[in-house]
């Protein structure tokens, strides 16, 4: 699948890991509408974008764990298509959120309901409900020869799918979702030629990790094999662009982590 003239939805794409994909998938020649709860941040971004380059970005402020306001994004994103007529191309599901916390804490109380709810809601559920609403639109599409390709999903997983730390109960459970619908929602797209890939990432630099301390970065980077560093958003959005490029790629989830093997506590 070409970049080039092609509209693709970014969740999350305000900050980090989906910013820089937006920045990428601009740079080269697509048409990008921003989803993300930011509004100051992702009209900014798309005014970045705009600027010079014609209309190639959209920002929609979204809640993807309210399925209404997903609903009025696809619809503003496609309505959107509809005007430059630049055909989808795909998703890049990026929204994510950590919130942290043990499954019983030192007072003996259990993690709140409302607490896995919240990270549930937006990793997996909002995923899957972004997805679940733009797949009408995208089996419309325009088969394109010599494979009949419509267009590509990438999802967002992590390390903690696999390695999960103390504290990462909720966020694992997430991620390893993402993770394990990764080849089920690739066979059910088969048909359409619709490909779905999903990138494990380790510690990258983003507004996420942004938080952490001196002390938790310095810990995490001593169990990092090689390179020794977080990695970079850009390299990140890298992968998203092989992703969407490479007709091979299918029903795969990729760890981009230098080796790293997260230890269980820091
Ligand atoms: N940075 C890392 O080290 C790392 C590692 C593994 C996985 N990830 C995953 O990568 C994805 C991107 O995270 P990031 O590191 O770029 O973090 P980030 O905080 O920089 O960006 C996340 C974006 O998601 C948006 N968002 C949060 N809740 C939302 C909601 N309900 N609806 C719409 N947008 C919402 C935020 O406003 C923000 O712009 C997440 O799914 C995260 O879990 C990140």
């Amino acid at each position: 699948m070409h970049i080039a003239n092609r509209t693709f939805l970014i969740s999350g794409g305000s900050s980090g890991l989906g910013l820089a994909t937006a920045r990428s998938l601009h740079a080269a020649g697509g048409y990008v509408a921003l989803l993300d709860m930011n509004a100051e941040a992702g009209e900014a971004v798309a005014a970045e974008l705009g600027t010079g380059a014609g209309e190639r970005a959209l920002f929609v402020q979204t809640d993807v764990s309210d399925t209404e306001s997903v609903a009025a994004a696809v619809k503003k994103s496609m309505e959107w298509v509809g005007r430059t007529g630049k055909a989808l191309g795909g998703v890049i599901a990026a929204a994510g959120v950590g919130n942290p916390g043990k499954i019983i804490d030192r007072n003996n109380e259990p993690l709140p309901l409302s607490s896995i709810d919240f990270v549930l809601s937006i990793n997996l559920r909002g995923t899957l409900d972004l997805i679940r609403q733009v797949l009408p639109h995208m089996t419309q599409v325009q088969p394109l020869e010599p494979d009949g390709e419509r267009g590509a999903l990438i999802l967002v997983s992590s390390s903690a799918a696999f390695d999960g730390q103390i504290g990462q109960v909720a966020y694992s459970a997430s991620k390893g979702a993402v993770a394990s619908l990764t080849l089920p929602l690739a066979r059910d797209l088969a048909q359409y030629g619709i490909r779905v890939v999903t990138i494990a990432p380790s510690l990258f630099e983003s507004g996420m990790t942004a938080m952490l301390g001196s002390k938790v970065r310095a810990s995490l980077e001593r169990v990092m094999e090689f390179p020794k560093r977080a990695g970079k958003p850009e390299e990140f959005a890298r992968l998203v662009k092989e992703g969407i490029e490479n007709s091979m790629l299918n029903g795969t989830v990729i760890r981009l982590d230098g080796a790293m093997r997260m230890p269980s506590k820091l």
